[in-house]
C-alpha cells in the first residue's frame, strides 16, 4: 500500500516496485487519472480522520509519502497543512493499525533532512541530533508519529530525504528555469552544502528497505557525495549548457518565498551512513552523472 504516491517521488517508486512485480494499492486524496492497470486505489479524503479500512486489510507493507508541499510561502494556513498532513495523518494511520486485526510487516515513511536544520560544515549522520526551526520541529514530530507504528510491532524505516532530483518536479523544477534563461547562479555565498539524491535512488532505497529485514530506524536518503551550492550551480549550468554568472541574493529569495527562503539557504552536509552500512549501492553517487541521466 502506497500513500501519497501520486506526486513527484511516487512516480519513480511506483515504477520501480511495479517492475519488481509487487502488487500495488494506492491511497490518496483523489483517484489518479492515470492509475495503471492492475493497481488498486482507495480514497483518503483530506477531511477524513481515518485511513480507508479496505486498503489496510491486506497490506503487507506500507510506504507513506504524503505531505503538503513545503516549497511554498509559509502562511499560517500552509504551515498548519504542512504539519497536519504529516504528523496528524501518520498518527491517524497508527491508530487505525492499532485497532486492526492484521498489521503490515514493514512501514517505510518519508521524512526529510529538514530534521537537521541549518548546520554549516558539520557532517550529519543518522546519529546527529535534530536541529532547530519550524521544519526541524515538524520532522521530529513526524518521526515520533512513525515511532507509534513501530510500537505496534511493525518494522519501520524513516527515510530522511534530501534534495531530490528527478524528472518533472522537485527542486530542479524551480532551479532549472533561470539557468535555461541564462540568468542562473549561486545562492548567496554558494558555500552552503546541498545534500541531493537522484529520484531513482529514493526508489532504490524504498525497495531496499522493504526487502531487508534488518533495515530499521532513520536512514539518510541522500547521495554519498553532497556538494556546495556553488558546485551544484556549476554542475547544473554545465548540464544545461548555460552560463552561471549571477549570484542570487538571499533577499530576492525572501521576496519570493518568505520564511521558506531560510530552508533554501540552509547548509546541510548529510551522509547516508546507515544505507551504506547496510550495503545499499547508490545508482548515482556523484552529481554530474545524476544530472546527465535526467537529460535536462
Ligand atoms: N521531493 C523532495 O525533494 C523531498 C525532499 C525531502 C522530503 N520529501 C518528502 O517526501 C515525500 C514525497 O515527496 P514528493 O516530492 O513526492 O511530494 P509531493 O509530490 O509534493 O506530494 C506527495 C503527495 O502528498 C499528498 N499530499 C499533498 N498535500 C497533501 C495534504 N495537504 N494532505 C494530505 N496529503 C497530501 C499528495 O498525494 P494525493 O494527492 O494522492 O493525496 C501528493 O501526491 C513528502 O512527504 C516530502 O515531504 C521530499
Amino acid at each position: 500500500m502506497l500513500i501519497g504516491a501520486s506526486g513527484f517521488l511516487g512516480g519513480s517508486i511506483v515504477r520501480k516496485l511495479r517492475a519488481e512485480g509487487h502488487q500495488l494499492h494506492l491511497v490518496g486524496r483523489k483517484r489518479p487519472a492515470d492509475l495503471a492497470e492492475g493497481m488498486g486505489f482507495s480514497a483518503w479524503p483530506e477531511d477524513a480522520d481515518e485511513p480507508p479500512a479496505d486498503a489496510l486489510g491486506e497490506a503487507e507493507a506500507i510506504v507513506n509519502l504524503a505531505g503538503e508541499p513545503v516549497a511554498q510561502r509559509w502562511t499560517p494556513e500552509a504551515m498548519k497543512r504542512i504539519r497536519s498532513s504529516r504528523v496528524d495523518r501518520t498518527l491517524q494511520l497508527a491508530e487505525a493499525l492499532a485497532g486492526h486485526p492484521s498489521r503490515p510487516a514493514v512501514y517505510v515513511a518519508a521524512s526529510a533532512i529538514g530534521f537537521y536544520g541549518p548546520r554549516g560544515e558539520e557532517a550529519l549522520t543518522e546519529a546527529s541530533p535534530p536541529g532547530r526551526g519550524y521544519l526541524a520541529d515538524v520532522c521530529v514530530e513526524w518521526e515520533r508519529a512513525v515511532d507509534f507504528v513501530e510500537t505496534l510491532g511493525v518494522r519501520t524505516v524513516k527515510l530522511r530525504i534530501g534534495i531530490a532530483l528527478g524528472p518533472g518536479g522537485g527542486a530542479l523544477k524551480e532551479m532549472a528555469p533561470p539557468f535555461r534563461a541564462g540568468v542562473g547562479g549561486k545562492l548567496g555565498s554558494g558555500k552552503q552544502w546541498m545534500s541531493w539524491i537522484h529520484a531513482d535512488d529514493i526508489a532504490g532505497l524504498v525497495s531496499f528497505a522493504l526487502a531487508h529485514d534488518a533495515a530499521s530506524g532513520a536512514w539518510n536518503a541522500t547521495a554519498p557525495h553532497p556538494v556546495t551550492n556553488a558546485e551544484f550551480t556549476k554542475a547544473l549550468a554545465k548540464a544545461l549548457h548555460r552560463p552561471a554568472l549571477f549570484t542570487v541574493p538571499e533577499f530576492v529569495l525572501r521576496l519570493k518565498y518568505g520564511e521558506m527562503a531560510t530552508v533554501m539557504m540552509a547548509s546541510q552536509r548529510v551522509l547516508p551512513e546507515a544505507a551504506l552500512r547496510a550495503g545499499y549501492t547508490f545508482l548515482y553517487p556523484e552529481l554530474p552523472a545524476a544530472l546527465a541521466s535526467l537529460r535536462l
